[in-house]
């Protein structure tokens, strides 16, 4: 790793998973064109989430991250933005209630375009065509044009992800968001679904605990905190020409930010301690992530964490940990021992999504609800047992009623996958299905800090 570092210098070293565009100087263009827009977040805003992060890690509020395994072009849509922010609002909702912890609500979305796939190319029938790799990068259909890098996505991406940022903001801070709306926010399939009841009945007890909070006098026009929220944005940092041309310094600190999203993370593909990724998000000072899969050593954590948070700071790291829900129990153990004795300050989130995906007798790539759970569930075993704070969750789920994890409440069978399977990479969590694990996950969420605040 060189000591000095610029937004360019990721390119010094080996990247993986970045496309070669056939034309390098339209690439070049855009990218400078990029450079000379807008910034979609602000450092104020990015310094703020880390500073809710800095809870998390202090075993103070539990982050919640989800959203689409890859948002497209095609799907772009006000309601479809509108169904996937309500249910995150119905997850924080039933972990705060039920979990008693402040949760921190960061979206896989405005920019979550880039995807990196286990193999370059695909063949088909006797042709072979580079893989798709996000709307960012290609589209999806099978054709020789459609699959070609084209630079000129990086525009369209952009201004997708400034719009849903857009709508997003409005509905944070615009009243969609208050707190007295909390019955609303149950629409479609999700109304007759099991966790929609037990939602409701929730639903029930804080509307009459607003009440009572009114009769007290704290209303809505006094303590904006009710009908506002903080809402943040993430994805994975993949295509670094992107990244680096939105990467503004900023004017009160002198620091770099990639104001493409308040929260970047590194994939599991990309988290090579000498290669381009972790080169690019060391000079960032957004909170960022790093996924940790089975096949990390805690000797190679900790040279990750000295490259990415050298000065501890708590908030700056999150580990999101991708192991399987059957591998979980004998991996996990050892990197949270280590990171702990080493006494570094992380965020520790679990991925019980990407560990876990299977190929469906009828030949769909799909996900057990079951599994998801067991993973999430081992996860806080282990924490407990380590005596660290099981910190967060993040989940690829969506609004939409589709048909793409088996089980959960609902039933899904491999049968009904192909009703509704309209993911363009892995299959998510529907609503009525993220909403169950998050009332799951708040009766951990809840013992775990019981036990934390008692042992601190
Ligand atoms: C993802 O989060 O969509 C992803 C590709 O995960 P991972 O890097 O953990 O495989
Ligand atoms: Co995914």
């Amino acid at each position: 790793m060189t000591e000095r570092w610029t937004t360019d210098s990721w390119r010094q070293f080996p990247a993986k998973h970045i496309p070669t565009y056939p034309d390098q100087q339209a690439l070049a263009d855009v990218e400078a064109q990029l450079q000379s827009y807008p910034p979609l977040v602000f450092a104020g805003e990015a310094r703020q989430l880390r500073s809710e992060l800095a809870d998390v890690a202090n075993g103070k509020a539990f982050l919640l991250q989800g959203g689409d395994c890859a948002e497209s072009f095609a799907e772009y849509h006000p309601d479809n933005i509108r169904d996937t922010f309500r249910v995150l609002l119905q997850m924080a909702v039933a972990l705060t209630w039920a979990g008693s912890s402040p949760v921190v609500k960061v979206g896989r979305l405005a920019g979550q375009f880039a995807k990196p796939r286990s193999s370059d190319i695909e063949e088909i029938d006797g042709t072979t065509l580079e893989s798709y790799k996000g709307d960012i990068v290609n589209g999806m259909e099978f054709t020789p044009a459609a699959r070609n890098p084209d630079p000129q996505r990086l525009l369209q991406a952009y201004s997708q992800a400034a719009a849903t940022l857009n709508l997003i903001r409005a509905f944070a801070q615009g009243g969609f968001a208050d707190l007295h709306r909390v019955h609303g926010w149950t629409q479609g399939a999700m109304k007759n679904s099991p966790a929609g009841a037990r939602y409701q009945e929730m639903a029930d007890r804080i509307s009459e605990a607003l009440a009572f909070m009114e009769a007290c006098g704290i209303t809505a026009q006094n303590t904006a905190l009710l009908n506002q929220t903080n809402f943040y944005t993430s994805h994975e940092a993949l295509l670094l020409g992107y990244e680096q041309a939105m990467t503004r310094v900023d004017s009160t600190t002198g620091d770099w930010y990639d104001t493409s999203a308040h929260m970047l993370w590194i994939g599991e593909r990309t988290r090579q301690v000498d290669g381009a990724h972790v080169e690019f998000m060391r000079g960032i000072k957004n909170p960022i992530g790093c996924k940790v899969g089975p096949n990390m050593d805690p000797d190679e954590l900790i040279r990750l964490i000295d490259a990415l948070n050298p000065e501890n700071d708590p908030g700056r790291l999150t580990l999101i940990a991708r192991m399987g829900a059957d591998t979980v129990g004998e991996k996990l153990p050892a990197l949270l021992r280590r990171v702990k004795e080493e006494g570094r300050s992380v965020v520790w989130s679990c991925d019980p999504m990407h560990g876990n995906t299977i190929k469906s007798d009828s030949g769909y790539k799909t996900r057990p609800f079951d599994q998801i759970l067991a993973e999430v569930r081992r996860f806080f075993q282990a924490h407990q047992a380590e005596g660290t704070y099981a910190g967060g969750v993040h989940f690829e789920m969506t609004g939409q009623d589709v048909t793409e994890c088996l089980g959960g409440m609902q039933e899904i069978t491999d049968e009904s996958l192909a009703d509704r399977y309209h993911t363009h990479c892995d299959p998510r969590l529907n609503g009525s299905q993220a909403l169950e694990l998050a009332f799951l996950i708040a009766e951990g969420i809840k013992k775990e800090r019981e036990a934390f605040a008692q042992a601190s």
